[in-house]
């Protein structure tokens, strides 16, 4: 087959972001072009994403993303053969300006459109970034999602496991916020436990030696306001025991979780072409305490651990487009112009 080449767009939450990547005709993809623009300063005084402020800025933003990403390449509509765009999950007003943002450019320059389930975007980037075959396991965990995938193949994907209440980014973000650190909590409470002591609290390790592959978090941040409160008025002594006893405690329990994911993945392919892999995404993937323990879990199991550059684990637009390619090289029918953007999409 020629190489394809396609326009990305992601505008699912607080990122817009526009990229141009390349399947080229060996299977191997390339990232041509990629901008992002976090409106992270926009949301930071709310302590969260305001829907409707991060809806009117991609309105703001996106068109020039889209110029700007081809323009880096080198390249114009007509020199793209599909567009792509995250219809799903997400928050409906920013899915709605990237998806009909889409729709508008592939009808006026005749291209097909491949509306892209954002989970399927991270869940495909290991094979962008690292040319991972199928099967695999994938731990996406972001201020959304906590879930882990087994990747058969494009469009073949089994949930094994999801939180049953916070995502582990918003237990960070919970935590954070909870002892006055700043938005977004993941990277505060991740510097604020350099210094701590993270055995002076022995914080709960919820659904530990369960069976089921279920994460819950919401335990955790009970135990970290009932800690704060016992210690109070908190000192910034006390604010890194505690970050640091809580990573330690998430630690621990992803190596509980995981583990068992990993032993079931090595009981369903008891004879693998290659190594088996475990694949992060998500903003909490850039957490040194969460890789290190998730490192160690896959030494231990015999695993490869692939943890793809940061700029493509958090949101982007190169996995959306790399997910369209993934479609079009396997011959899977583009979206009708009707498509609609699904806030929740399994
Ligand atoms: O994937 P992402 O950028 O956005 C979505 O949620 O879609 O993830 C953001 C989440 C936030 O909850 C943030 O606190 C968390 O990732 N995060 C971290 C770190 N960096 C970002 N959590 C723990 N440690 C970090 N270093
Ligand atoms: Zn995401």
């Amino acid at each position: 087959a020629d190489s394809l080449k396609i326009l990305g767009i992601e505008t699912s939450c607080d990122e817009t972001a526009a990229s141009v990547v390349v399947r080229h005709s060996d299977g191997r993809g390339e990232i041509i072009s990629d901008v992002v623009l976090s409106q992270l300063d926009e949301h930071s005084a709310y302590g969260g994403v305001v829907p409707e402020i991060a809806a009117r800025a991609h309105v703001e933003a996106l068109d020039v993303l889209i110029e700007e990403a081809l323009l880096k390449a080198g390249m114009t509509l007509n020199d793209v053969d599909a567009i792509a765009a995250t219809s799903g999950p997400g928050l409906i007003g920013g899915l709605l300006v990237g998806l009909m943002t889409a729709k508008a450019i592939a009808k006026a320059a005749n291209k097909p459109l491949y509306a892209i389930n954002h989970l399927e975007g991270h869940a495909l980037t290991a094979r962008l970034t690292d040319g991972i075959q199928f099967p695999y396991l994938m731990l996406l965990v972001s201020g959304g999602h906590t879930q882990l995938v087994l990747v058969r193949g494009v469009n073949d994907y089994q949930r094994w496991g999801t939180t049953i209440d916070d995502a582990l980014g918003e237990a960070f973000d919970k935590t954070a916020k909870l002892l006055g650190l700043p938005y977004p909590g993941g990277p505060a409470v991740e510097k604020a436990a350099l210094n701590g002591d993270e055995k002076r609290f022995n914080f709960p390790r919820p659904l530990v030696g369960e069976a089921r592959l279920d994460f819950s978090f919401s335990g955790l941040k009970t135990a970290v306001r009932q800690a704060a409160e016992a210690a109070a008025p908190v000192s910034d002594q006390d604010i890194a025991d505690i970050c640091a006893s809580f990573q330690r405690a998430i630690a621990r329990t992803m190596d509980d979780r995981i583990g068992r994911g990993l032993e079931r993945f090595n009981a369903e392919f008891p004879n693998p072409v290659e190594q088996p892999a475990l694949i992060v995404a998500g903003g909490v993937a850039a957490n040194r305490a969460l890789r290190g323990a998730l490192q160690s879990l896959c030494d231990k199991h015999g695993f490869r651990f692939v943890a793809p550059p940061h700029h493509l684990c958090t949101d982007n637009a190169a996995m959306i487009a790399w997910a369209g390619l993934e479609r079009m090289a396997l011959g899977l029918p583009a979206d009708d112009l009707t498509v609609a953007p699904r806030s929740r999409w399994p």
